[in-house]
């Protein structure tokens, strides 16, 4: 049987064959993530729980020697871009995909790094637009294939930042650094809780008998980049009304002196993003100790933050992590996971509860549009390198 893997392979080289001729000199892979808990908390240099999945973008390159960099999108219908490494690396309006490859490498140029021309052939199985960052698996795939390129090693929390620029500058997200980050220093088997402030990563052992689900509500993703900004926006605020630069540095005791001093709405986003950091610490110990229930109740308390005080929450996505967590009862947990405002939930499940799980979403959830939900069983997985 052909694994999923074996099928992207061969997807991006019969890409790259046809496009360029020949064989790719290597192939790079960078996967997605889902996030088990910590949401919002990453641009306030708070702490974030997810771990990278086998769901992954693959890069198939071969250098060129006219510093030129040409790129194919194999999954979007071949669309080609192409730009000259002598000019300006700019944004282009053509295609979407595009301005990450380009904004990619307009950072690491900015960073210092001097690049080389090369033909890129692009396939990927993160499925788009569902929170399980696509984007940041495609950025961090062509910042790894380029690292081939040039034969250099670039530490993960330095290549991460080369994909939460293109972010912020090609594509008009204020994203963080948690999609980045994961999917450059992913740990098979493994969560990763980062800091968002120093970039370190310290791998989490997820229990053996513990899966991973993901559950797709099928709720389009609407207007996540201009909520996203404005929540930003609102820690920001807070932030400055207490003094600090970064939520990262608030804590209870804050949040009351907070309390008066902005409008009542920033400060419940205030109160999301510090609750949020202390559950995020408390359930990377609980995993740690092999504790299911403990993860699971923080998991659960995580989500009603989310939509009671972070208002990212829309009803059908709601009513899917209530099922969830109806049929684990206790033992496990599930969430929102992502930017929000639509895309899937992540659950901590037994490996036994995953069938009673599947078979009543399947039975019970129908999304706005009367379609059923999506489900993945995830395996944590190791982040960005070479396809071996
Ligand atoms: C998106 C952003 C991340 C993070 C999450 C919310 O995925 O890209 O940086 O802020 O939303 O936790």
């Amino acid at each position: 049987m052909t694994t999923e893997r074996e099928q992207l392979i061969a997807t991006v080289r019969q890409g790259f064959a046809a496009r360029f001729g020949g064989e790719p000199a290597a192939i790079a892979r960078a996967p997605g993530r889902v996030n088990l808990i910590g949401e919002h908390t990453d641009y306030s240099e708070g702490f974030c729980l997810p771990c990278a999945i086998d769901r992954e973008t693959l890069v198939a390159w071969r250098p060129r020697d006219d510093g030129l960099v040409t790129t194919l999108a194999c999954d979007q219908g071949g669309q080609v871009d192409r730009f000259n490494l002598a000019d300006p690396i700019v944004p282009v309006s053509s295609h979407a995909w595009a301005n990450y490859v380009r904004g990619t490498l307009a950072a690491m140029q900015a960073d210092g790094i001097v690049l080389k021309g090369a033909d890129l052939a692009i396939a990927g199985n993160v499925p788009l637009g569902a929170g399980l960052s696509s984007s940041a698996a495609l950025e961090t795939a062509v910042a790894t294939a380029l690292e081939q390129r040039l034969g250099v090693a670039l530490e993960a929390g330095r290549k991460a930042r080369f994909g939460q620029r293109a972010e912020h500058e090609f594509a008009g997200c204020q994203c963080g650094i948690m999609d980045q980050l994961t999917s450059a220093a992913g740990r098979a088997g493994h969560a990763l809780l980062l800091d968002c402030r120093t970039l370190a990563t310290q791998p989490i052992p997820l229990p053996g008998d513990v899966a991973v689900l993901v559950l797709h509500s099928r709720v389009q993703r609407g207007l996540v980049d201009s909520e996203y900004n404005l929540r930003r926006e609102q820690c920001v605020q807070a932030a400055a009304a207490l003094g600090l630069t970064m939520l990262r540095d608030a804590d209870e005791a804050a949040l009351q002196r907070l309390s008066g001093r902005v409008p009542e709405l920033v400060w419940r986003r205030a109160r999301h993003v510090v609750t949020e950091n202390g559950r995020t610490l408390r359930a990377a110990e609980a995993l740690r100790a092999g504790d299911l229930r403990g993860a699971g109740t923080l998991m659960r308390e995580s989500h009603v933050s989310m939509r009671d005080d972070f208002d990212i929450v829309p009803p059908a996505v709601d009513e899917l992590a209530r099922l969830v967590n109806g049929v684990l009862a206790g033992e496990g947990g599930a969430r929102m996971t992502g930017g929000g405002f639509g895309g899937c939930v992540v659950a901590l499940a037994r490996t036994g509860a995953v069938e009673a799980v599947r078979e009543a979403v399947l039975r019970d959830y129908r999304a706005p549009s009367g379609e059923p939900a999506l489900i993945w069983t995830c395996r944590a997985s190791d982040g960005a390198g070479a396809l071996t």
